[in-house]
């Protein structure tokens, strides 16, 4: 039953789970995703990858390639039309013969059909004069630099107070490194592009996470207005940030059909995805933290070190969240990084934070376990009032809340019990917690809504859809600000022909869309009243820009909050880790859909389970090629591995964050997971794991004496 608010006709569809909008295309495999797309004449491309690591193309010998049937064209740098001044380098495709990293494309051919394009592109030479390579720091800290004072969103480092003096004197210490892998993103769609040119207007369907961003930046490359660009993702299947920024495939779709004068798709396999879509770096993380005897936090310093490509100035940031965590009156956060000849890392799901947090909440498990207080209540004597790092106000936190709301329904207060009564002689059991945190961003973006007829109502963004259900949570928020029934509302997204929208990413599609579609459906009722209540010929619309009302300097401090907990089980002659039950418990602002956040909460804990068990990137370090370049080498958790993972959320309504009072909640739930499983691990079997994965390697290295306590 839906309520109807005083005056009104709908208006309870935020806090209901309408179905999906596109579930039954997406469950009947009727749903067109960007390689689907069929167009008359389409052309298909191949790509050259570059067989060696750092130097120059001294030549490319398409003429095999060109002989055979169906080719229509080799590119390459000396033949490939000039791009503009480019965003990034890792965007100028096939502009010089520098070759920065294996794998790099140096070639591409363009045939008739996949199979011809593959093929041919097998049978092009390339000559190289390689250069001196780097792909690993020879020592600790041998050629790390600073990055920049500041980041996109946030200074670089930080520093407060006497971090040194208090570390000195403080009654408790503990100092540990961290080290978490390369991730690759493995979204379930592959990467892809279908372009073509029409009156030197360029249109791509894309796998992007932000189709409006992705106009602005073709149009700047091929030196067109915006206007002429238009970028439609109807439907994507996944991102986790690997399609936040363009990739090179994009542009080299585009690039090939200039040349073909035909339409042209660039599919990438899986194996290319490693080289191509990006990937969460490395981090070595070294965590200090001093306190007083009862567990009350002095000092904290969390200093991360991480690499990059040479063409680009990705930055993680694990160290950031500690900035926001708790209340310690010395605080410092530092970043170092070091350029290496491997592809570019890019934002994966809660960049910095997930990492970060990993080595944050097994160091504060360490200093629980040395100071005899119990974690959970260890996190609650440390949780603070005010965001330590700006001083102002949280605009909600509720991290005590969640900690105390997961501990009841874990039974986390028979956690020693439970390990001595479940635990038998082949198997031990331990419990973990960790927090989650992750920060709220809201960028400006536009949206229209109109009627023809006060009876179907036309919401347009040029929001995306990556598979999070946007389409179905924006109408809910369109209907009730237009006080009828959900049914009602047509979203159209996925096309940057529509107002112009922010990206998905930084879980801040719903709180950056949702307010323009609050504000613009605001602007219909108030013409819909202005008209006294009826709609003239030609029908009413009204725009909004949030642009001015976010401009606004921000009065408090804004961020997600969890708490994870995990019960693991070890096996004592394999040493396999299982986690038979995982519970997660956000406070995240008004749910706006429970079935959707569910399944972004515990699709972010099953990636964090993923993270702590199975996956592991890596790169070659003399060849600079990736060996986890398929899910047959590049594990990732299957149904199996996570049986048992609840989330739930508590009540509480953000109104700073957004107008519905909701929060984002795409990455959260995979910050802190790592860390509680970790930590689970440590309750279970005495010994702490402080790189990831763990797997039977790490149980064993623990195990040796000395080591891992
Ligand atoms: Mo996200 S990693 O900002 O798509």
């Amino acid at each position: 039953m839906r309520r109807a608010p005083a005056g009104g006709s709908g208006g309870a569809s935020i806090g209901a789970s309408p179905p999906r909008r596109e579930a039954r295309e997406k469950v009947t495999g009727s749903a067109r995703y960007t390689a689907d797309v069929a167009l008359p004449g389409l052309a298909h491309v191949a790509v050259v990858p570059a067989e060696m690591i750092h130097g120059r193309v001294t030549g490319v010998h398409p003429e095999d390639a060109l002989a055979r049937p169906g080719v229509l064209a080799v590119l390459h740098a000396a033949n490939c039309p000039r791009l503009n001044g480019t965003d990034g380098a890792d965007l100028a495709v096939l502009q010089s013969r520098s070759v920065v990293h294996r794998g790099q494309f140096v070639a591409a051919v363009v045939a008739e059909t996949p199979r011809i394009a593959h093929e041919a592109a097998r049978t092009v030479r390339v000559d190289y004069a390689p250069g001196p390579h780097r792909l690993s720091p020879d020592t600790p800290g041998d050629g790390f630099h600073r990055p920049p004072d500041h980041g996109p969103f946030f200074p670089t480092d930080c520093s407060h107070g006497d971090v040194e003096y208090a570390l000195s004197h403080a009654p408790v210490r503990i100092e540990a490194t961290y080290t978490t892998p390369l991730y690759h993103h493995h979204a379930l769609e592959p990467h892809g592009t279908v372009a073509y040119w029409h009156d030197g207007a360029l249109t791509v369907f894309d796998t992007t996470q932000g189709p409006s961003g992705t106009r602005d930046i073709l149009a700047r490359l091929f030196g067109i207005s915006p206007d002429q660009v238009r970028v439609i993702a109807r439907h994507v299947g996944g991102g986790f940030g690997s399609k936040a920024a363009p990739r090179a495939h994009l542009v080299l779709a585009a690039v090939a059909a200039l040349v073909v004068g035909r339409p042209v798709r660039t599919a990438l396999t899986r194996e290319q995805l490693s080289v191509v879509a990006g990937y969460r770096p490395p981090t070595v993380q070294r965590v200090r933290l001093g306190a007083e005897a009862d567990g009350r936090l002095l000092a904290v310093s969390h200093v991360s070190f991480e690499q990059t490509s040479l063409t680009s100035d990705h930055c993680e940031y694990p160290a950031a969240p500690t900035r926001t965590m708790y209340a310690a009156p010395n605080r410092e956060t530092r970043h170092w990084r070091t350029r290496l000849n491997v592809p570019s890392p890019t934002w994966m799901r809660a960049p910095g934070e997930c990492p970060g947090m990993f080595a944050l909440e097994s160091a504060m498990d360490e200093l629980a376990v040395a100071c005899s207080v119990d974690p959970v209540e260890l996190r609650l004597r440390n949780d603070t009032a005010n965001d330590p790092h700006s001083g102002r106000p949280f605009s909600t936190r509720n991290l005590a809340a969640c900690l105390r709301l997961g501990a009841e329904r874990f039974g986390w207060a028979d956690r020693d019990r439970l390990r001595a009564e479940r635990g038998d002689g082949r198997r031990l059991v331990g419990m973990g917690v960790a927090a989650s945190t992750i920060p709220q961003y809201r960028f400006p973006s536009r949206a229209s809504a109109r009627t023809d007829d006060l009876d179907r109502y036309t919401v347009r963004i040029a929001a995306v859809d990556i598979g999070t259900g946007a389409r179905t949570v924006l109408a809910q928020i369109a209907a009730d600000t237009l006080r009828v029934d959900v049914e009602r509302v047509t979203v159209e997204v996925g096309d940057s022909a529509h107002p112009a929208a922010s990206w998905a990413g930084r879980s801040s599609g719903t709180t950056s869309w949702g307010t323009a579609v609050v504000r613009a459906c605001e602007g219909l009722r108030s013409a819909i009243g202005r008209c006294g209540g009826r709609v003239p010929d030609g029908g009413l619309e009204a725009t909004a820009d949030t642009l001015d009302e976010l401009a606004t300097p921000r009065t408090h401090s804004q961020h997600a909050f969890g708490a994870q907990f995990a019960e693991v089980t070890v096996d004592t002659s394999t040493r396999e880790i299982r986690v038979p039950r995982m519970l997660g418990v956000f406070a995240v602002g008004r749910v706006i859909n429970p079935v959707t956040v569910r399944s972004q909460l515990v699709g972010g804990m099953v990636m964090g389970l993923s993270m702590a068990l199975c996956e592991v990137g890596v790169i070659d370090r003399t060849y600079g090629h990736f060996h986890t370049r398929d899910l047959a080498a590049y594990h990732v958790a299957t149904f199996a591995d996570a049986p048992g993972i609840e989330a739930i959320c508590i009540d509480e309504e953000d109104f700073h964050t957004s107008p519905t009072g909701s929060k984002g909640v795409g990455e959260i739930g995979i910050v802190g997971t790592a860390a509680a499983i970790a930590n689970a691990v440590h309750h279970a079997t005495g010994h702490r794991i402080r790189g990831l994965p763990l797997d039977v390697r790490a149980l064993m290295e623990a195990a040796e004496p000395g080591n891992g306590t």
